[in-house]
């Protein structure tokens, strides 16, 4: 088979099965030759975005060029938006790498993702009021002005540390009126109307408050990553490449820039494009736009996987031919879903039953139809991790540090649950960089969002 991993025999199953699996597989399959053809065209991306505004890939400077040094002590809020909750914290600094973190979770509605934008960014200043009511014991006591990060993780045109237009929508949110909108100011706006004594001091995308917060524990971190919902990175760049950036700031020789490379091939010209992304795309609320997230993130790997269960049906090569309502709703086959359907090894896939059978409701499956599924899970899970090598080859490429090492932090569900997702992309990076690969430290970098932000609020009072 073609499939570059280890997998379970299917047993019992068709020729016709086994022939339309494998050519699926094939079309999902990446060779290293594949990977860095990929990379190349990346390469090419980036240095376009360093260039010019406005390119595919974004290549967003930060306006962050100050290092965390690991000492910083300090007070801050942060508040992380960007995928399924809203999350407000506070963040002590205590030295010596001590942190403290207090935080509540808030849920977005599909209302609020989808409302204007006014009611989105009211909820989130009632969400901070009610977060400092509950959890911060001077609010009440003295007329504290806190002083907040926020990490916004979407694509923004930044032109200062606490300023930044929203490019456009990503995941799911498409509030109306505030594309091309200061969302500090938006955010600043929602706070003062209801009175909440906060300023609104940095803005961070995701990745680069993943980048910061795993800097301020191990110096050597060039990059920060996200696998989550939706998939970026930030890296250090020298501040001489960024010919686009007109007012240099101060004597700094390094700028984070947020990459956006979910944004990257919009025109489906460098990555391996099947008809089941190709239907997820034209079915999203963001046709054409972020073609490489939509190969690799948690929010599009269970639709691609749906998409191709169904084909299977409809050629009635999988449960007998039968599909269900639930299965047939758009977004019904969560990737949490193939999680536990990839990290079942039972041999009669018990955990593979119960979600096809009880959550999906499909009357009836053999062992051959759910090892079937585990196969197409198989399949879409290891593209999206073998993708997800490219980018972060380019940019260790990019900045030359293919011979001397770097420290990579990297957030999210996909990278911290997604079974075998860590060491799939490990292997596509061995067989790019060969044994160079050890000098690559890959570290999962819990709560870079709040962290960083609270981080890149301290570095931005301080300069
Ligand atoms: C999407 C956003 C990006 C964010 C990433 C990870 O790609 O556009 O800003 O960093 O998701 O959350």
């Amino acid at each position: 088979s073609i499939i570059r991993d280890k997998v379970d025999h299917i047993d019992g199953a068709s020729n016709a099965q086994l022939s339309v699996i494998d050519g699926i597989a094939k079309e999902f399959d990446l060779t290293v030759e594949k990977l860095s053809e990929i990379i190349k065209h990346f390469c090419n991306e980036m240095d376009k975005g360093l260039e010019k505004t406005g390119m595919n890939v974004a290549m967003i400077p930060s306006f962050v060029t100050g290092v965390p040094t690991g000492k910083e002590v300090g007070t801050f809020l942060a508040l992380d938006l960007g995928g399924t909750n809203l999350r407000v914290c506070e963040i002590a600094f205590e030295g010596e790498g001590i942190i403290k973190v207090k935080q509540h979770k808030y849920r977005v509605t599909e209302t609020q993702k989808t409302g204007s934008a006014r009611q989105l960014f009211d909820f989130i200043a009632d969400c901070v009021d009610k977060f400092l009511a509950e959890f911060v014991t001077d609010y009440t006591e003295n007329a504290k002005i806190f002083k907040m990060g926020f990490t916004f993780s979407f694509p923004v045109e930044q032109t200062a540390i606490n300023q930044g237009n929203l490019i456009k929508w990503t995941k799911g949110f498409t509030c109306s009126d505030s594309e091309n909108k200061d969302v500090v100011f938006m955010l600043q706006e929602a706070l003062n109307r209801k009175g909440v004594p906060v300023v609104v001091s940095a803005l961070v995308n995701d990745t680069v408050g993943t980048l910061l917060s795993h800097s301020y524990k191990d110096p050597n971190t060039l990059i920060g990553i996200i696998y989550g919902t939706g998939t970026n990175g930030a890296y250090y760049e020298e501040i001489s490449k960024i010919k686009k950036l007109n007012k240099i700031p101060d004597a700094s020789e390094k700028m984070i820039i947020n990459v956006e490379w979910g944004a990257f091939d919009s025109e489906k010209k460098a990555l391996p494009i099947t008809m089941f992304d190709n239907k997820l795309d034209r079915e999203s609320n963001n046709p054409h736009y972020q073609i490489f997230e939509k190969m690799i993130s948690g929010m599009y790997l269970g639709e691609i996987a749906r998409n191709i269960l169904l084909h299977l049906v409809d050629r009635m090569l999988l449960f007998d031919g039968y599909s269900s309502k639930e299965l047939n709703r758009n977004y019904s086959f969560e990737t949490e879903y193939m999680s536990a359907i990839e990290a079942d090894e039972s041999h009669t896939l018990d955990n593979a039953r119960k979600i096809l059978e009880e959550l999906l409701n499909i009357p009836s499956t053999t062992l051959t139809d759910r090892q079937i599924v585990k196969r197409v899970c198989q399949i879409v899970g290891l593209r999206a991790a073998r993708l997800s090598s490219t980018t972060l080859a380019a940019v260790i490429i990019h900045c030359g540090m293919v011979e001397c090492g770097v420290s990579v932090g990297i957030d999210g569900s996909l990278f911290e649950f997604y079974p075998h997702f860590s060491a799939r992309l490990k292997t596509a990076l061995r067989e790019l960089f060969g044994s160079n690969v050890d000098k690559i430290e890959i570290s999962l970098a819990r709560d870079g969002s709040g962290v960083g932000a609270a981080l890149a609020a301290m570095l931005a009072a301080t300069e």
